[in-house]
């Protein structure tokens, strides 16, 4: 069976890692396309469920050729009408259920997302009345099924969604949001680009509604983990979704100034800080913002471990090299990834 995951952007090597794991198979990616592809004999549709890093789960109905000009698009309307019957779309789109088409595209074309979506539209529409003889439903807003279609260049992917219209990283604990909450998907792949492990003491000391704690539970069956924020409102928020998740007996919470972690009384030095603190436009002055950081990271270079990490995102992460350096921590990893129409960076450091 051939599958097509759509992830967040700069982190396809992190869900590729993860599908290998948990589903065995091959796996191709390139890295910022928000896609992986996956070939895999039998497919454990339980394990889905336990994949932390992806969104939408496909099975890839076409691989071909779309070109890059308006007149390319009569051959490829005609080549996904025989696909579509091959495939037998009308067993995925049936008259009884609603079906949406969402198009991701990457390079120079004549044609838009919008133009490939309506003609897939049009196409499964017509298929699927000709067979049974019944049109069905667009639903845009909650499909039934979604098919994906993803151009990259003169390629096309296409895929029809296993897993409804619901992204698999909503995971129903977010029963209050924070209005700056980060992607559980991001979360994830934080934590694991800081390599916590099992006991170790992990810390998002700007927990804001606890995304990254929460995620650390749902991966260590036995660590420390602390939750804490400057706004008591945040930490309260963060422990009802612990709740809602079924992790709050592994989490402490606490309102706590990140720029006084050192004074804070934890019961070993800290091994892992993985945390989102404000950044962008919406929290204003950037002078603050850099203010803060400088605090924070000082405060803490007094109890971190000797061996141990502190991962953040960023938007600002010019100013942030240059603190790490200025502080005495060194650059172990950076990357760029795609979050809130961003392109923060995770940016990974120890101490020299
Ligand atoms: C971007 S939000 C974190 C969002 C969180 N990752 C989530 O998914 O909900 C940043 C958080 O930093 C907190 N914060 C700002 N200054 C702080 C400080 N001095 N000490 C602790 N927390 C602080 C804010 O209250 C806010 O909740």
């Amino acid at each position: 069976m051939e599958l097509m995951y759509t992830v967040n952007p700069g982190i396809e090597d992190i869900a590729a890692d993860e599908i290998s794991r948990e589903l065995g198979g091959s796996i191709s990616y390139e890295l910022m396309s928000g896609h992986v592809y996956h070939v895999v004999e039998n497919v454990d549709y339980e394990a889905f469920y336990r994949l932390r890093s992806i969104n939408k789960v496909f099975t890839l109905i076409w691989k071909g050729i779309i070109g890059k000009g308006i007149e390319d698009l009569v051959l490829f309307s005609k080549s996904l009408s025989q696909i579509l019957r091959e495939r037998r779309i009308w067993e995925y789109v049936t008259p009884h259920t609603s079906f949406a088409v969402e198009t991701e595209r990457i390079g120079e074309h004549k044609f838009t997302s919008i133009d490939i979506s309506r003609i897939i539209g049009e196409l499964v529409i017509k298929v699927v009345e000709e067979v049974t003889g019944k049109k069905p439903k667009v639903n845009l807003r909650t499909p039934n099924t979604i098919v994906h279609a993803f151009v990259r260049q003169d390629k096309v992917f296409v895929g029809i969604s296993l897993s409804g219209s619901r992204s698999l990283h909503r995971r129903g604990y977010r029963l209050y949001d924070h209005p700056a909450a980060l992607k559980p998907t991001l979360a994830y792949a934080m934590l694991t680009l800081s390599g916590t492990r099992d006991k170790d003491l992990i810390v998002d000391p700007m927990c804001g509604g606890g995304t990254i704690p929460i995620e650390a539970a749902y991966i260590h069956e036995d660590s420390n983990i602390y939750c804490l924020d400057v706004n008591k409102r945040y930490v309260e928020v963060a422990e009802k979704n612990a709740f809602a998740a079924g992790v709050v007996y592994k989490i402490t919470f606490d309102q706590w100034d990140a720029r006084r972690i050192h004074e804070y009384n934890f019961p070993s030095n800290i091994d892992r800080v993985v945390s989102n603190p404000p950044y962008g436009i919406r929290y204003g002055d950037p002078r603050v913002i850099r203010r803060l950081y400088s605090s924070f990271l000082e405060s803490l270079y007094k109890v971190l471990s000797d061996n141990g990490r502190v991962t953040l995102i960023t938007t600002e992460y010019t100013f942030l090299n240059r603190l790490i350096e200025k502080l005495g921590y060194i650059k172990i990893h950076e990357r760029i990834v795609q979050h809130g129409g961003l392109y923060p960076h995770i940016v990974v450091f120890t101490k020299k």
